[in-house]
């Protein structure tokens, strides 16, 4: 199959955008934006999202037991392109919160998962990290709309006027 194109297929299907954060044994921040984020599990609570082998962190991510998962704001855009670079300093001008876990956290983002990493996975070129939410905030106060990814630019989400809910026998089964 021809990758750029099998990528670009994949470029079709909308997804928001985190910044997974953490702080490595050796007390090195590190933090990562990722469009492969994804609900797993209601019980126990599991989330997913997979790191490129090849990333310069990969390692530093292979390290740590636990992380934040902070879901962006549609007017947080400059904040993904800051921790989609391979900086050293990626987290300059930001304040870090931290969580009940102990974990950093993004100021301002609209909602965050505090996790335990609970499984790792071989995913091809990427590793799949399963986490297992510990904690979890909504800052409803700060929060808009999310950040969309979609055909490889960021969008924003239309009014929540067009916005129909499934017909209920299709819905809600397990939880969707
Ligand atoms: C919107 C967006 C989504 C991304 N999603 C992922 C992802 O899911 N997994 C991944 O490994 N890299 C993803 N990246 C790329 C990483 O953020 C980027 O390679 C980052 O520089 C890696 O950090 P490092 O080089 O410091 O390790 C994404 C980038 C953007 C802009």
């Amino acid at each position: 199959m021809d990758p750029l194109k099998f990528r670009n297929a994949l470029g079709k299907f909308p997804t928001g955008v985190v910044v997974v954060t953490a702080r490595t044994p050796s007390g090195e921040l590190v933090g990562m934006t990722m469009s492969s984020f994804n609900s797993v599990s209601l019980e126990p609570p599991l989330i997913l999202f997979s790191i490129h082998r090849r990333a310069l962190s990969f390692a530093a991510w292979q390290s740590v037991s636990r992380y934040a998962v902070n879901i962006l704001n549609e007017d947080q855009e400059q904040v993904s392109n800051q921790f989609a670079r391979p900086s050293a300093n990626k987290w300059e001008g930001l304040a870090t919160l931290i969580g009940k876990n102990g974990t950093p956290m993004l100021p301002n983002a609209g909602v965050v998962f505090e996790c335990e990493n609970y499984a790792r996975y071989d995913g091809g070129d990427h590793e799949i990290f399963v986490g297992r939410v510990e904690a979890l905030h909504e800052h409803a106060f700060t929060y808009q709309r999310p950040l969309v990814f979609f055909e490889g630019r960021y969008r924003q989400l239309a009014s929540s006027a067009s916005a129909h809910t499934p017909p209920p026998e299709v819905e809600l089964l397990h939880g969707w």
